[in-house]
């Protein structure tokens, strides 16, 4: 997945705007990036391209008021300056930027060197390019970017200024755009975040619309009919400050301390469609869950909710959904969890559910997103924008969501309204206990770690998982978890003298006293146990105590390994907002 930004309108800091507008969006790719930039009274396109991110990056751009650039996450062509986007025609008067992968740039390139079109890249994007150059030989600059656009296989959005008709266009399939409209000015964008300063008024693009953007106004049309359409335009309710790092050094530690208020203000939310759903589910809808990475957890953690609601959920990573979609029919419930609501793979198993007429509920943080069009039934989570590649707030909001639907399931919905609500305070006292200090400690203790293994059982299994995976993610530390019942079965094979091994637990005292068990299995082949629990245990060589929320500890017990990922990551060099190879929402398959 890539960024885009667009500037069009009255003002001459266009290209800055974009520029500040690419910071933004960084964590959607931060390979390279570029800017196109039609300067004020020229019409020569000034382009300019960068390896590596744009973070600290600075630039002088001309004073203009037609801009557009991008931020990569190279699928096709090395991580070079000439692979970076923007991609001009032959004439060099059209900017292409894009983000998606075009399945069938190979044929289209070949087509087009016959034609004579010279390529200076090794990108899919390119191709776009030229061959609306090639098009604009016979039609209008709209009809040739739309049915160009027409003519790519894949998932992908492009944005295309032109230089000589100081217009932008953009179409989308697949790829999330969004408009926003200012007063005499229009911006466009991956998401929300680089125009939310100046106007809280977007449109987001649905799959085959196409925008063209002009210094006076705005127009959609359908890209099939090629028809101008109207459009329904949405005030986006995240605030600026929401988006930004508030003091913090990193939108990660911001977005972790964020969450005793995000996580309770699921309480207010979506109380009309867990009723309805819940409903449907006590009158016998099967339940399935899809996710991918942390929202598969998430999905992980809810199997267990429902269980204790009296339901027999199941879960699966979208990603190895296919071969079950075939067992949905009218009477499933599919909850598809998501924070971006754009993941490719949690898309494809939505839709397959949905053609076998299963019903579709989105458990989404991100607004306007695909997912929440392809769903019946929508969940915002409202835990705002997640900059930070790794998730975090939004998981625990999902978490917190499907935790009130299961409650609402069992007839106790308000008793669990109140528990959510009530982490506001209990989280922020834990906080306020010394936390960064404790933490601190331990990421010492562990930071020339090899491996790091996790048990957990029950709810804290999928809290393991997830507690393993941001480690892994933010640190580039090994850690691995396994249910506790496991080890014997294979697993503790792996552990040595000294082998750093932690326990998640809760107060729920037969499970407790069977990971207990297990960690001294661990013990006694020289493992050094850490328990991050409600409670202290002799087992234990090192206690992080959370605070004790009974089935809900997991969240706190997660909140420790969001922070020890941090930590670790800071003390191993990383960037903890940006971790190597990692896009925050993978549009591609
Ligand atoms: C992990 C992480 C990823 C995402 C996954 C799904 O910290 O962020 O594992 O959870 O790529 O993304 P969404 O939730 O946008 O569908």
């Amino acid at each position: 997945m890539c960024g885009i930004v667009a500037y069009i309108g009255k003002s001459k800091n266009g290209s800055q705007f974009v520029f500040q507008g690419l910071k933004k969006l960084e964590y959607r790719g931060y390979d390279s990036w570029g800017l196109a930039v039609k300067p004020l009274r020229s019409q020569v396109l000034k382009v300019e391209k960068h390896i590596g991110k744009i973070g600290q990056a600075k630039t002088k751009l001309p004073l203009s008021s037609i801009a557009i650039g991008h931020t990569r996450w190279a699928t096709h062509g090395g991580v070079t300056n000439s692979n970076a986007h923007p991609h001009l025609d032959c004439s060099r008067k059209l900017a292409v930027i894009h983000n998606g992968i075009v399945e069938n740039y190979q044929e289209i390139k070949t087509e087009l060197k016959k034609k004579g079109h010279q390529f200076r890249s090794e990108t899919d994007t390119e191709v776009i390019a030229h061959f609306i150059e090639e098009k604009l030989k016979t039609m209008s600059l709209r009809k040739a970017v739309f049915s160009t656009f027409k003519a790519l296989s894949g998932s992908n959005a492009i944005c295309v200024l032109d230089s000589k008709k100081e217009t932008i266009l953009a179409c989308r399939d697949g790829s999330p755009l969004v408009v926003g409209i200012g007063k005499d000015e229009y911006f466009l964008a991956s998401d929300v975040t680089p125009f939310l300063k100046k106007t809280k008024k977007a449109v987001f693009l649905k799959d085959r619309e196409g925008v063209v953007l002009k210094r006076h106004g705005v127009s959609f049309f359908n890209l099939q009919t090629g028809k101008k359409k109207r459009i329904k335009v949405k005030i986006v309710n995240w605030e600026v400050e929401d988006a930004q790092k508030g003091g913090y050094s990193h939108f990660l530690i911001k977005e972790i301390f964020e969450q005793p208020k995000t996580i309770s203000k699921t309480a207010e939310l979506n109380r009309e469609v867990i009723k309805k759903l819940s409903l449907k589910i006590k009158k016998g809808k099967k339940v399935i869950l899809l996710g991918c990475g942390t929202a598969s957890y998430c999905a992980k953690a809810a199997e267990y909710f429902f269980a204790h609601a009296g339901i027999e959920a199941q879960s699966y990573g979208a990603y190895e959904f296919l071969p079950f979609a075939r067992f949905c029919n009218s009477k499933t419930i599919v909850i598809a969890i998501s924070q971006s609501g754009e993941t490719a793979d949690t898309l494809i198993a939505v839709k397959k559910a949905k053609q076998k007429k299963a019903l579709i509920a989105a458990i989404v943080n991100a607004p306007g997103s695909t997912l929440e069009r392809l769903a019946d039934f929508t969940l915002p989570v409202g835990a705002g924008p997640e900059i930070a590649v790794v998730s975090t707030k939004a998981f625990t909001s999902q978490l917190a969501t499907l935790y009130l639907l299961s409650s609402s399931v069992k007839g106790k919905g308000d008793l669990g309204r109140k528990k959510i609500k009530s982490l506001d305070k209990s989280l922020r006292l834990w906080f306020k206990n010394g936390i960064k200090e404790k933490i601190i400690k331990l990421a010492k203790m562990l930071l020339d770690a090899n491996d790091i293994y996790l048990i957990g059982k029950h709810l804290n299994y999928p809290a393991a998982l997830e507690f393993a995976l941001k480690i892994k993610e933010t640190s580039y530390l090994h850690s691995e978890a396994f249910a506790s019942g496991e080890l014997k079965h294979g697993v503790i094979s792996l552990i040595q003298k000294g082998t750093p091994c932690i326990a998640l637990l809760d107060s729920q005292k037969k499970i407790k006293e069977e990971v207990l068990s297990s960690a001294m299995e661990l013990k006694s082949r020289g493992a050094k146990i850490i328990g991050v629990a409600p409670f202290n245990s002799l087992v234990f060589d090192y206690h992080f105590k959370t605070p004790d929320l009974k089935e809900l500890t997991l969240i706190p017990n997660i909140i420790v390994g969001q922070l020890l990922g941090y930590y670790l990551g800071l003390g191993r060099g990383t960037d903890p907002d940006k971790p190597r190879n990692l896009a925050k929402s993978v549009t591609v398959k």
